[in-house]
């Protein structure tokens, strides 16, 4: 098999795209030839020794994949050969095969296709998550989602279009609001032209969004705050732009608004029952055309570095797959 191997984690540089032996599966375990895997953001950060779970040295990056199982460890139930899975993890997807523990493999329902498998559960579970549990978002509601035109931000704009709020998109350029008009939102707030409150205040009539979506962070979080309706739910998802954002308590207080943590791989963790759930839901809206990933391109697995530097510079528009020939 071939990997990316990452023996150093100082960054994108010190990766290699090297020749590895074809892992057998143990007990529990599969094989995935591997067909697609997306970049998410904590890869990014994971080959920079800057995320919060650190895999043993060395070991290969790419924390979402889809594939077949072409190996079966002894005591596995519910998978066989030929099955067409997807999985999330920390490690293991940027290669041709994969070693995975079968608890974590999902096999896919029919019609779901393998590129979009590949792109899938880590977005839109994160934002299901986090709108539909954790904000408990209503029919009407309006959402503000920062950072939209992004992979968890464009899963989110579909995820509160489908549950039947109305969508403000908030991006850093005119083509990306482009993008998430496509995606389904109503308004879109172009933050490197438009004041953000004042684009909130001319599109919800003064009220402010009942849900602010903050995968982004830094300098517009307190901004967006300050712009939430009477009873706001504010969405902490992730800090894409680096500084953690620090908020005056008096703003929850006035507002009578709450601040809400997101922390999705541990719901997945704690609350297995409800993540499962959750993905029956999400493949019934994917089977039903409400919830499709939006694939910004497909580089060749080898092409890693490039994807990387796509993703380090603001330019993915939704996800980027790297994909196995065959
Ligand atoms: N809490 C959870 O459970 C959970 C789960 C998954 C992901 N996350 C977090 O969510 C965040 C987004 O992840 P993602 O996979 O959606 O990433 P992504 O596709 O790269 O999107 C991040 C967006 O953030 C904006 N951004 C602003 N400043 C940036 C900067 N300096 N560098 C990069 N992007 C910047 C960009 O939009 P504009 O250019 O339009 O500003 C970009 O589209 C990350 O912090 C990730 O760790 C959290």
């Amino acid at each position: 098999m071939q990997a990316w191997l990452c023996d150093n984690p100082i960054g994108i540089d010190a990766l290699r795209w090297t020749e590895l032996p074809t892992p057998e599966p143990g007990a529990g375990q599969v094989r995935i030839a591997i067909h697609a895997a997306s970049l998410n953001f904590p890869d990014l950060l994971t080959v920079q020794n800057k995320y919060q779970i650190k895999p043993p040295l060395p070991f290969v990056p790419g924390s979402e994949f889809s594939g077949t199982v072409d190996a079966v460890g002894d005591g596995v139930q519910h998978l066989k050969v030929g099955d067409r899975v997807a999985t999330i993890g920390v490690a293991g997807g940027f290669a041709t095969h994969a070693r995975v523990d079968a608890a974590v493999v999902m096999a896919l329902p029919l019609g779901f296709v393998l590129d979009d498998a590949a792109a899938f559960a880590f977005t839109y579970g994160t934002s299901h998550h986090a709108l539909i549990d954790r904000a408990a978002l209503r029919a009407g509601e309006t959402v503000l989602v920062l950072g939209a035109a992004g992979g968890v931000g464009s899963a989110a704009v579909q995820i509160a279009k489908a549950a039947g709020a109305r969508v403000i998109a908030a991006a850093s350029s005119d083509e990306k609001c482009s993008f998430c008009r496509e995606l389904g939102a109503a308004v879109t707030v172009n933050i490197s032209r438009d004041n953000l409150r004042d684009a909130l205040k001319a599109a919800t009539d003064g009220k402010g969004p009942d849900v602010v979506y903050d995968p982004v962070g830094g300098e517009l979080a307190e901004a967006a705050f300050r712009s939430i309706a009477w009873r706001g739910r504010y969405l902490v998802i992730g800090f894409a732009a680096g500084p953690i954002p620090a908020l005056p308590w008096n703003l929850p207080l006035l507002k009578g608004a709450s601040v809400v943590g997101v922390f999705w791989g541990e719901f997945v963790r704690r609350e297995p029952r409800a993540f499962r759930q959750a993905m029956t839901e999400l493949f019934a809206w994917y089977a039903q055309g409400k919830v499709k990933p939006a694939i910004d391109s497909r580089l060749p697995m080898s092409a890693l570095p490039a994807a990387y530097a796509r993703m380090g510079s603001r330019q993915v528009r939704g996800k980027l797959l790297l994909v196995n020939p065959g």
